[in-house]
């Protein structure tokens, strides 16, 4: 049998089964977490992504959204949420997820994408520690549950950042 894991497009009809998954990992009161106050416009299409095994597609695995945050007037892209069905995690279906999310950034020549997540999953990724950079990067609310990464997707773009700004959801 072919184990082999694909990314597709996310698709209408794998919303019941995305709603279950984040439910499950975040729980049915994610609506009030800080980080979605980001999130009340829709998620950018081409970047919301499913992971699934290819022997059954239409059974979703993993699945990530990215969407648009504005900082000192730069569009910027956010990530998240990133989940992944718990029978599957750590055999590689988040991963994939963030890689191929990034790649298509790239293509579609976003400049800078956030991340409120742990350093040390998204470190492979090349996201930064703000504070490493010396920025100083406020946000609605508080997202203190985690920390607020970046990652340049196009070369010396983050130096376009100010130090001192604010994250900002899409108008
Ligand atoms: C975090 C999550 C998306 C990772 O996806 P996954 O498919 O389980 O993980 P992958 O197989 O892609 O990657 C596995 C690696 O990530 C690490 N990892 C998994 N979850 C992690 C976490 N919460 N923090 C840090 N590292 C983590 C594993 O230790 C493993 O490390 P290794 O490659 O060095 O062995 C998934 O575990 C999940 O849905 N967790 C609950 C929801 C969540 O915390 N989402 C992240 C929001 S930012």
């Amino acid at each position: 049998m072919d184990h082999k894991i694909i990314v597709r497009e996310k698709k209408e009809t794998d919303n019941d089964q995305i709603k279950i998954i984040l439910n499950k990992n975040f729980g049915e009161n994610r609506y009030h977490r800080t980080v979605y106050l980001y999130r009340k416009k829709s998620p950018i299409n081409s970047l919301s992504l499913v992971s699934c095994l290819n022997e059954d597609p239409n059974t979703v695995i993993g699945s990530i959204t990215f969407f648009r945050t504005i900082v000192s007037n730069i569009n910027c892209l956010l990530l998240g949420p990133l989940a992944v069905s718990d029978p599957y995690q750590g055999k590689g279906f988040g991963k994939i997820l963030v890689r191929k999310g990034l790649e298509i950034a790239k293509l579609k020549n976003e400049s800078i994408c956030f991340v409120s997540g742990k350093y040390n999953y998204y470190k492979e990724f090349d996201f930064l520690k703000l504070s490493s950079k010396g920025f100083i990067i406020s946000t609605l609310g508080n997202l203190t549950y985690s920390e607020l990464l970046v990652k340049e997707l196009k070369k010396d773009s983050i130096n376009l950042l100010p130090l001192k700004s604010q994250l900002l959801p899409e108008k």
